[in-house]
Formats: C-alpha cells, structure tokens, sequence
C-alpha cells in the first residue's frame, strides 16, 4: 500500500529494529534473557506514546529469520516470552485501542504460539488508534520469495497474467500488503546495518542509526528521533523545491 502522508512532517509508519538486548545484560552480568525481558518492557512504552507523537503504525522486529541460529536456550526463551507477552498484553492492548498484527513465516513457530497470535490479531482486529505490527520469524527476503510463489500459484491458476505483474501487485503478496510503507527506520545500539527487515517496503524510508541500547530506548528518547526526522526533507527520488 502507497504511503498516505508523503508530505507529513510526523512519520505516519515508525519501524524498529530493537537490538542491543545481550550488551545490555552483559553489561549487568546477568544472562541475554534478561536483556530481552528487559526490551520487551520497553515495547510497551514506546506504543503507548505513539498516539501523542502522531505515529499511527509502529512495527517491531521481534525475531528474525537468521535468528534460530542463536543457542537453543535462547531462541526458546525468546520464544516462550513472546507467550509470555501475548498473554499478558493481550487485555491492556484490546482495551487501549491498539490493533496488532503478525508478520513473518508462522510455519516454524509452535502451534500455541501461532494460536495466541491468531486470536490476539482477531481479538484486536477492530481497533485502530495504533497498528502494532510484530515480525516474529521474519525475513525481507524470505517475505519476497513467499510473495513470489504466491503470486506465481496465481499465475498458474491464471487469477493474475505475467504482464500484471508490477510494482502495484507485487506488494500484495507481501506480508505487509495492509500497511503503508514505513517512513522512518530506526535502529538501536550503533549497528549501522538493515539485516534483511522490510527490505522491499523500505526503499524510500528515512533511516535512524542510534547508539542506546533497546532496553535503555525510552518514550523521551523517541520523541527526540520522531522530531529530528520532522527536520529531513523527503524527495522520493525528485529534487529538492
Ligand atoms: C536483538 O538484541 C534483539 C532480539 C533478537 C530480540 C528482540 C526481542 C525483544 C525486544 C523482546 C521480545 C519482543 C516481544 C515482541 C515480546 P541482541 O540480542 O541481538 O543484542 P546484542 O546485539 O547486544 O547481542
């Protein structure tokens, strides 16, 4: 879906790449799973001041694609605090407007975990003063391949013709094909890096490269990088008036 406020100064879509939750830990001596804790507590924090800053789409990238190669001690922690998390928030995210998505391949995931994201996208389907979206699984590559064969299947069911196929239909098949492009990338902890997330949408996204760490990531802070980014003149490719 084509951004709808390309001129706003306010980013409509805020996308996070929240690391830095093991240098947090191990700079308290206490294992990464604390850090992660520690980060997904920060979530909470950061929607609950999108409304007053204007951002109305805010995703989080919770786990990714090239993840599992992590120790299995902490890829099941990290999968059983997303549990956690779902559990818990699910109540206080129905009641406070937030409408949550999912985005990512759920076919790796147990199915417990896919049945809490189900229901708490259902649950929240209604809302719609903020759309969190969480990539749990995810990768901008293996996104676009899954795309593609989706739109491939529809190719050979002849749903769509070869010649369709552009920059308008391809981000159908997207994971992401509800929500506007984001405008404004930020990633923590001084990494300088996109590692594969959101790669299609983010081609016009303005980019915050940041040195706090996720968990030390407040609302004041991110009211700091919202503003600055109401300073940079976006021009999709044209010139500057
Ligand atoms: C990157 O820090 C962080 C992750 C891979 C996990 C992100 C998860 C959370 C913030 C918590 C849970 C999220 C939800 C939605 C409940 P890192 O481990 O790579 O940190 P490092 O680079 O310092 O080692």
């Amino acid at each position: 879906m084509k951004n709808l406020n390309k001129n706003s100064k306010t980013p409509n879509h805020v996308a996070i790449i929240m690391d830095g939750n093991g240098r947090w830990a191990q700079a308290r001596r206490r294992p990464r799973l604390f850090g992660h804790r520690a980060g997904a507590a920060r979530i909470r924090e950061i929607l609950e001041s999108c409304p007053k800053l204007g951002v109305k789409y805010l995703t989080v990238f919770a786990f990714s694609t090239e993840n599992w190669k992590r120790t299995q001690a902490e890829v099941a922690g990290l999968m059983s605090l997303f549990e956690k998390y779902i559990r818990k928030e699910a109540a206080n995210l129905k009641d406070n407007g937030v409408r949550v998505r999912f985005i990512g391949d759920r076919i790796r995931l147990e199915d417990k975990l896919v049945d809490l994201m189900d229901d708490l996208e259902l649950m929240t389907q209604d809302n719609d003063l903020v759309h969190l979206t969480v990539a749990i699984n995810y990768g901008g590559r293996d996104e676009v391949a899954r795309a593609t064969r989706r739109l491939a299947r529809d190719v050979e069911l002849k749903k769509l013709s070869a010649k369709d196929v552009n920059e308008e239909t391809l981000p159908k098949y997207l994971d992401t094909h509800v929500l506007p492009d984001p405008d404004l990338v930020i990633r923590t902890s001084g990494e300088a890096r996109i590692s594969n997330f959101l790669l299609w949408q983010s081609a016009y996204s303005e980019y915050e490269f940041i040195d706090t760490l996720w968990p030390d990531f407040t609302s004041e802070v991110f009211a700091k990088v919202v503003a600055s980014y109401s300073q940079r003149s976006r021009r999709f490719g044209g010139a500057s008036v």
